[in-house]
């Protein structure tokens, strides 16, 4: 259990810590379905903040396009913010909707001492937000940033759909590794290691539901 605040700051952003809430969170799996009872949701907060990044072993980029109309992804961000040893930022309030002109050597250098890259945003339209992809594309550029090799890339992703959608017999018709594989490709590409994504299937605002999402990540960022 980590309780302890963390000293939000950026320099390249002017985001102040935003609240920080406690929360009871229990142990849990990597797939989690909508739906399932668990312990009550906690309060929630804003999670805008971006913590010193010194020699943070998880670098976390959280992104969603519609931030004022998120609930899960806003959930998710109140445990990412409080993981150990760990950096978050949220893109949105960072870069705001600038699409490129990201400082590719400053981000560069975040990843020297970084061991996992984990990245948490909404799958809309099967894919990442225009923001996540922007600053791959800015960042990462045509080539791969040397100092990705060998390091973690963790995908948190929510979705409307279920897992049973998200299956060859389902609606949708692939699995959610496949709709995956522009990541998975480009973790081999850079010669990162693709963990097995964390997947809210079917994501529900229910309190009871988004306290069993964040437990999982929870987990998974332990
Ligand atoms: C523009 C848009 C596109 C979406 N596309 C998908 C999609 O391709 N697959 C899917 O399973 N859900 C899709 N959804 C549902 C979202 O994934 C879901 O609402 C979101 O993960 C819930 O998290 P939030 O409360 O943080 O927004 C879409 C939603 C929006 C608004």
């Amino acid at each position: 259990m980590n309780d302890e605040d963390k000293n939000l700051s950026d320099g390249s952003a002017a985001h102040d810590a935003t609240q920080r809430t406690r929360r009871k969170i229990l142990k849990a799996g990597t797939t989690v379905a909508a739906g399932a009872v668990i312990a009550p949701l906690l309060q929630s907060s804003n999670a805008d903040a971006a913590p010193n990044t010194d020699g943070a072993r998880t670098l976390i980029l959280a992104s969603h396009p519609y931030p004022e109309r998120s609930v899960v992804n806003k959930a998710l961000w109140e445990v990412a913010q409080k993981a150990p040893n760990a950096s978050f930022r949220n893109m949105e309030s960072v870069f705001g909707n600038k699409l490129s002109s990201f400082d590719r050597a400053a981000e560069r250098k975040r990843y020297e001492q970084m061991e996992r890259l984990v990245l948490i945003y909404p799958t809309h339209w099967f894919n990442l937000t225009p923001l996540l992809k922007a600053y791959l594309n800015d960042v990462w550029g045509a080539g791969a940033p040397p100092e990705l090799r060998g390091k973690e890339l963790l995908v948190v992703t929510t979705t409307g759909g279920s897992e049973r959608d998200y299956s060859r017999e389902g609606s949708l018709g692939f699995t959610i590794e496949e709709v995956l594989t522009p990541l998975r490709a480009s973790a081999n590409y850079t010669g990162m290691k693709f963990a097995k994504p964390l997947v809210f299937f079917g994501a529900s605002g229910d309190s009871e539901s988004l306290g069993r999402y964040q437990e999982a990540l929870r987990a998974r960022l332990a």
